[in-house]
């Protein structure tokens, strides 16, 4: 028997409400295959930075690290500054285990309700840069308060960065269906986006079978809405990834049905998976939240440990969930359930 040893961040809000199905849908994928898991439970967020006023130690760092990999909720809470937990906690974990790649696909479900009238074949994934750009955390602000204060936030793009990410995203069209977009701003950013526009056709000479096409981050929205179904992979930065995938989540279907995985693709530390949405304030403590984004995120999990079995098998479970929720759709009762009720379901059917 061999053994996962995941650390498991539940966070704030929905996180906690989303993260227990999450994990009985990862032991089931993984019952009678000789492999399990261990969990170690992180009591970080709100509730630890109101008692202690921490938000991620070196302690939990050197701990976290010690693990196969990491399933988070989410981060945030009215009660905490906007960015305290963000930024020390989340963004600390992407930082310092050097999650450069930030998968989130995208795929929908026949019949299920979007507020696209034509929704077509849309099954892309975008690869968002977890490390750089406007996440930095480069800038400062100057006479605070003041009627001349200055803000800044300065993006940092380097060419080392920029080139491992696209490597990861050629190397992942040519898998799928050999098509990559770089999603920028070129025409405004022109240091960043220059840089970007250069690695994206250095690297293709080598895919020759990858078509590589570009939209500017605007254009890119509307492409989105009206034909989302010309994308394959998207290769883009930071902040550009987290606009996108967000609207990528509305359009086929809810946001409670995103996944992501900040991955470190050399091993050097764990992985980190969660649901792309936030710990959702508005809806928190109610049992409303869809937690299939968290239990596909196991899927993702799972696949880059390895798991590629049990992963498909998460998969397919929740497509046959979905085929379950169009189908009440179409009949005029659509599914009420419970978090944990849609937990379950997915589960029976792994
Ligand atoms: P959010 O993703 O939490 O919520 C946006 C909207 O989507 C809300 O109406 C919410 O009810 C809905 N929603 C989100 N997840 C859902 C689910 N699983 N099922 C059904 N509906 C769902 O974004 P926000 O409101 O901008 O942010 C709230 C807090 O979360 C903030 O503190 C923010 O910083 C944080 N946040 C954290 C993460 C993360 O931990 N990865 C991601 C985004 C936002
Ligand atoms: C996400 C979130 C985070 C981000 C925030 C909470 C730091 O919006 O995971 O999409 O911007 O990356
Ligand atoms: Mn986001």
């Amino acid at each position: 028997m061999t053994t996962l040893n995941i650390a498991v961040i539940p966070g704030d809000g929905i996180g906690q409400e989303v993260v227990p199905e999450a994990l009985k849908a990862l032991a089931r994928a993984l019952e009678g295959t000789g492999t399990d898991i261990a969990t170690t439970h992180f009591d970080l967020g709100a509730r630890r930075w109101h008692r202690t006023g921490e938000t991620l130690t070196e302690a939990d760092l050197a701990r976290i690290k010690a693990h196969d990999a990491i399933l988070l909720g989410a981060v945030g809470d009215p009660s905490v500054p906007s960015g305290v937990l963000e930024r020390g906690l989340l963004l600390r974990l992407r930082f310092a285990l050097d999650h450069y790649v930030n998968l989130r696909p995208s795929k929908y479900y026949d019949g299920v309700p979007t507020p696209l009238a034509d929704p077509g074949d849309i099954d892309f994934v975008v690869v968002r840069e977890g490390t750089e750009g406007l996440y930095a955390g480069n800038g400062g602000a100057l006479r605070v308060g003041t009627p001349h204060e200055i803000a800044t936030e300065v993006s940092v793009n380097t060419a080392y960065g920029v080139e491992r990410v696209v490597r990861y995203a050629f190397a992942l069209a040519r898998k799928r269906r050999k098509r990559l977009t770089l999603v920028h701003k070129h025409n405004v950013l022109v240091n960043a986006g220059h840089l970007w526009r250069r690695i994206v056709e250095s690297v293709g000479r080598e895919y020759p079978d990858v078509e590589t096409g570009y939209c500017h981050i605007d254009a890119a929205t509307i492409h989105m809405v009206t034909d989302p179904g010309r994308f394959d992979v998207i290769v883009t930065d930071n902040l550009f990834g987290d606009i996108l995938t967000d609207e990528a989540g509305a359009v086929t279907g809810g946001i409670g049905l995103s996944a992501s995985g900040n991955l470190n693709p050399s091993g050097e530390f764990p992985s980190m998976f969660e649901p792309v949405h936030g710990s959702a304030p508005d809806i928190a403590g109610q049992g409303k939240a869809d937690p299939t984004a968290a239990i596909a995120s196991v899927a993702l999990m799972l696949d880059f440990l390895g798991h590629g079995g049990p992963a498909g098998r998460v998969e397919a479970a929740i497509a046959r969930d979905m085929a379950a929720r169009a189908e009440a759709n179409r009949a005029g009762e659509p599914l009420a359930r419970t978090t944990e009720q849609t937990g379950d379901a997915i589960t029976a059917l792994i």
